[in-house]
């Protein structure tokens, strides 16, 4: 693999150019002769979560095909399963660019693309054009102009539009990005939010005589008793699965570092600890009734092996994946 050649190159520009790129072309040739150039095969090393059979344990974590476009691609660098999205009911244009920041000093990105994405209908049309066999995860969320007292709204809307064509969904409710998500992690608003899906997830199960398991996903910036609180919403709705984490709000790790002050979440390497110790506390709070997706600085097998050892079942990588390329896909694989 010639990746970190290829990284130069592509770091002399700036992150959302480079980003539109690589999309552009892993759409265009993900099912062609062509994904030779990035295809590789890694070992098979099953794992079943949340009732899915997964070839592997490591993912592709959501934000890096909001559109679902590249499906086939990322599946030939050998990753376990894709998680596409976040898709909101309508396609919206995010926040002003530039919107997304390296930090090669800290293995960072500071981001606040604020869900920018195609609408959920257009994800649907990728996702069937895909024809994809393997495990996929679509990733939902709320329009920017949704007020948030109508958030439940959207959710529900996409997870009807995604259900038949999903192995899982996330119902993300931890972006930095959208003002207010953040606010669905406590109490009584997600409570009400997780009732609310668990019952729309029961109608669809019958509807479409299946049951496509629901993951929640959260952020690494929450007290121990916060977590602790989730942990029971969780299990009193009987939600199928956590991811942990998002960005951070935090700037440890990135002081004084040019774009160290940008706004939005941070991830890749300061948020690892962080996000490691989101998992501790979700295991012991959830005692193995719902399994855990860790996501949060993995930039090798050692930081993947880490994940596990703090409870998580299936791991997700998206900033390490930027500074690495497919060949991080492999390093985790095969250390695990
Ligand atoms: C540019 C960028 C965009 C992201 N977009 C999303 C998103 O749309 N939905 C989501 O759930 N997470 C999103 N994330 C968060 C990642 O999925 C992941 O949870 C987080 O970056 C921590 O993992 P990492 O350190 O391996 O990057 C995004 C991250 C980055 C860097």
């Amino acid at each position: 693999m010639f990746y970190p050649a290829i990284r130069k190159v592509l770091f002399q520009f700036d992150a959302e150019t480079i980003h539109e790129l690589t999309i552009k072309g892993l759409k265009s040739t993900g099912k062609s002769p062509v994904n030779v150039l990035y295809k590789q095969s890694v070992p098979n090393k099953p794992v079943t979560v949340m009732g899915i059979k997964f070839p592997n344990p490591v993912g592709l974590a959501a934000g890096l095909d909001k559109n679902g476009e590249c499906i086939n691609a990322f599946a030939a660098m050998g990753f376990g399963f894709v998680e596409v999205g976040t898709v909101t009911p309508r396609p919206q244009p995010g926040n002003d660019k530039p919107r997304i920041f390296r930090l090669p000093k800290a293995n960072a990105v500071i981001n606040r693309m604020g869900f920018n994405n195609k609408g959920v209908d257009y994800l649907v049309s990728q996702v069937q054009a895909a024809n994809f066999k393997g495990v996929l995860g679509i990733n939902i969320g709320k329009n920017k102009d949704t007020p948030e007292e109508n958030a439940k709204d959207d959710y529900i809307h996409c997870m009807r539009k995604v259900y038949n064509f999903a192995s899982y969904i996330t119902v993300n409710i931890s972006s930095p990005n959208t003002p207010g998500l953040r606010s669905l992690q406590y109490g009584e608003a997600l409570n009400e939010l997780l009732s609310a899906l668990k019952a729309e997830q029961t109608a669809l199960a019958e509807q479409y005589d299946k049951y496509v398991p629901v993951a929640v996903k959260i952020a690494p910036d929450l007290s121990a008793e916060e977590v602790n609180s989730i942990a029971q919403s969780l299990i009193d709705n009987n939600i199928d699965g956590v991811i942990a984490t998002n960005t951070t709000l935090s700037r440890e790790g990135v002081e004084g570092l040019e774009f160290g002050d940008e706004q939005g979440g941070l991830s890749g390497a300061p948020v690892k600890d962080k996000s490691t110790q989101v998992i501790k506390l979700l295991s012991q709070a959830l005692n193995n009734k719902l399994p855990i997706i860790g996501v949060g600085g993995i930039a090798s097998s050692e930081d993947a092996n880490e994940k596990l050892q703090a409870g998580a079942s299936l791991v997700q990588v998206y900033t390490g994946f930027i500074y690495q390329g497919p060949p991080l896909v492999k390093e985790i694989v095969n250390g695990l």
